[in-house]
């Protein structure tokens, strides 16, 4: 019923932190990093190669890839919008890249100034490019089950998006519910939409738990096979156009889920609740993860 394994790719780094106001010196997103491939994590969404006026805390992407001490077995993954986010990353070597779509065109506007059917064409020579240069090529589906400006988003939507995808030859998608206003049956829809177009073994969950829905998502994903899921160390973040959303799901809470259920993640618990009580002390609030709350506190 369940897969006997499951990958997480931590987007701490990333998700958690584009949204902090006050900025995160690189030298402790590099200290981030290193923690959490310590912990096990093989793959770690690191940063975004955005421009540094919409999302200033990633303004630090290259130094932030310079500094990283890379552990053999983990992945390295940063979000490319068009061309000139690209052309950066590749200098710095990224083993994936991560372009960023949305089943919602108002959100699409909002985050990346352009409409959905423009994103496509932009993605397209990057897509292109950095299969060239032998770097995985994700995509992102925003708003696949809710849209803070549109509302609900029909499957339909997801299904197109993920068509459009696939057409320029990005390898794997994640389906992500950018608000966290999904709920079981409606994460379902979207995964069954996804799975038009792409393998079971080709898309990944991408939750953000606002209304504390993330793990139930989670459980509906897994018992239809899909077995890999971004999650966000101490339930960091946000998306800075997605105003109120909250952090994705905590890596602490998801690997708390599957070790109970018998899940192999590689992942040591103890060392990732080190890793996010780390950030959370830096940030000076609590980790947002009711399992590291409930075993700091044993
Ligand atoms: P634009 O203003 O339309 O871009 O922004 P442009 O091509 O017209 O260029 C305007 C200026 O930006 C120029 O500089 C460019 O050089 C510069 P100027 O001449 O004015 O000095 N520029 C760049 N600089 C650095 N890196 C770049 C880059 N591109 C242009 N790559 C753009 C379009 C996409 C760049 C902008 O809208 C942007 O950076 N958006 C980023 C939004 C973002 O990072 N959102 C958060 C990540 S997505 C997310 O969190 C969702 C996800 O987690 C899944 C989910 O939960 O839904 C993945
Ligand atoms: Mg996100």
């Amino acid at each position: 019923k369940y897969p006997a394994k499951v990958k997480i790719v931590d987007v701490g780094p990333r998700d958690g932190l584009q949204n902090e106001k006050a900025p995160v010196p690189a030298a402790i997103k590099i200290e981030l990093v290193h923690r959490l491939q310590d912990a096990g994590l093989t793959e770690i969404e690191v940063t975004s190669f955005v421009s540094p006026k919409w999302v200033p805390q990633m303004a630090d992407a290259a130094e932030v890839m310079a500094g990283i001490t890379r552990k053999p077995g983990v992945r390295y993954s940063v979000l490319t919008p068009n061309m000139k986010g690209f052309e950066a990353a590749v200098l710095s070597k990224p083993d994936e890249i991560v372009v960023f779509a949305a089943a919602s065109e108002a959100f699409s506007q909002r985050n990346i100034n352009c409409s959905i059917e423009e994103s496509i064409e932009r993605f397209r020579p990057v897509a292109k490019a950095a299969r060239a240069n032998n770097i995985y090529v994700r995509g992102a589906i925003s708003c696949a089950v809710g849209c803070p400006y549109e509302g609900e988003i029909a499957p339909e939507r997801v299904a197109m998006v993920a068509r459009l995808l696939k057409e320029i030859g990005v390898q794997h998608i994640g389906v992500a519910d950018t608000i966290g206003v999904g709920t079981p049956v409606k994460v379902e829809r979207a995964m069954e939409a996804a799975l038009q177009h792409y393998g079971v073994d080709d898309i990944s969950g991408h939750f953000h738990d606002t209304y504390g829905q993330a793990l139930g998502n989670t459980l509906a994903s897994l018992q239809m096979g899909i077995w890999q899921y971004d999650t966000s160390s101490a339930g960091l973040g946000g998306c800075p156009y997605a105003k109120g959303a909250t952090g994705n799901v905590a890596t602490e809470d998801v690997v708390y889920m599957l070790q109970g259920m018998g899940i192999e993640t590689g992942i040591d618990l103890d060392k990732l609740i080190d890793a996010g009580k780390f950030i959370s002390d830096y940030l000076e609030r609590k980790p947002n993860s009711r399992a590291s709350t409930a075993l700091l506190n044993k």
